[in-house]
């Protein structure tokens, strides 16, 4: 029996077959949970819909994460269909590509609003949401960080603070939801080639220096991370809650 046998979920933030939250889908489903998948607008949909349905998905629902009406239907649907909720997967960031380059000092307000709207307020939109339909069941809340919350990764810039604001969102809304039994979560994880990753200048470069200075002296691949996803989710992390766990070769540790 899998770990997440009849537990039921739901993903936000799979683009396509190379999303991390697509790998982490794959990874709850083989592990027995039930699943209903988002998609952001008509275009991502053609990508998301078949394979949702190849895991045999009956919700395939449009959420643009910046729209309060599209997310509270989402929630009134899986309400509904699942009768309650038991894992939430918030892998969604955005930027201007125009603030993923050069200096953070040049951001504009419009484009620190976007960012961190999308990046950062978004978990907590959908948290509370999510929070109701979880109550006295084994729920996880898990979403996607990155290094650059905490240390000046060059032309990550504006996302680099949104992750900081989403890494302390993660520990306020553990506190918060901690006493109703609800577990929020965050993977930090190295570079990997996304749709995501490819607006970010210089990524190439980035990939090459985590694979000669990660005491794993290899990259982060999917697996890595939709391996941490499945602990996270399950009773094997039934005492972890508010954390920021790294799946990034190691390299986080390194001084020089
Ligand atoms: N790829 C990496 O190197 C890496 C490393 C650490 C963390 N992350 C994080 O992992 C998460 C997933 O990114 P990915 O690398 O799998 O790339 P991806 O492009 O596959 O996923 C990003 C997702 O965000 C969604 N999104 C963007 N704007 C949205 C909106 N307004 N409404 C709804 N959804 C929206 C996109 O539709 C897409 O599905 C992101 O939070 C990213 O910052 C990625």
């Amino acid at each position: 029996m899998g770990m997440l046998e009849g537990r039921k979920g739901i993903i936000f933030g799979v683009a396509n077959e190379k999303s991390i939250a697509w790998a982490i889908a794959r990874a709850w489903h083989e592990q027995g949970a039930e699943l209903a998948f988002t998609y952001a607008g008509e275009t991502l949909e053609k990508r998301v819909r078949p394979l949702a349905e190849s895991l045999g998905a009956k919700w395939i629902l449009p959420c643009d994460i910046t729209r309060d009406e599209q997310i509270d239907s989402v929630f009134e649907t899986v309400g509904k269909a699942f009768g309650g909720l038991d894992l939430l997967l918030h892998s969604i960031a955005f930027a201007n590509r125009e603030d993923l380059k050069g200096e953070y000092l040049t951001t504009s307000r419009e484009g620190f609003r976007l960012a961190l709207d999308v990046s950062a307020y978004s978990l907590v939109a959908l948290t509370r949401r999510a929070a109701p339909l979880m109550e006295g069941r084994p729920a996880s809340i898990l979403t996607m960080s990155y290094l650059g919350a905490e240390r000046v990764i060059p032309r990550y810039n504006v996302m680099g603070v949104a992750k900081a604001a989403l890494e302390a969102s993660v520990k306020y809304l553990a506190a918060d939801l901690g006493p109703k039994g609800i577990r929020v979560n965050a993977v930090s994880a190295g570079p990997i080639r996304t749709l995501a990753a490819s607006g970010i200048s210089g990524f190439m470069d980035m990939l090459h220096h985590v694979e000669t200075t990660a005491p794993l002296k290899r990259n982060t691949s999917l697996e890595d991370v939709a391996k941490t996803a499945v602990y996270l989710a399950s009773d094997l992390s039934s005492g972890v809650t508010g954390e920021v766990v790294y799946v990034d070769s190691g390299y986080h540790i390194m001084g020089m």
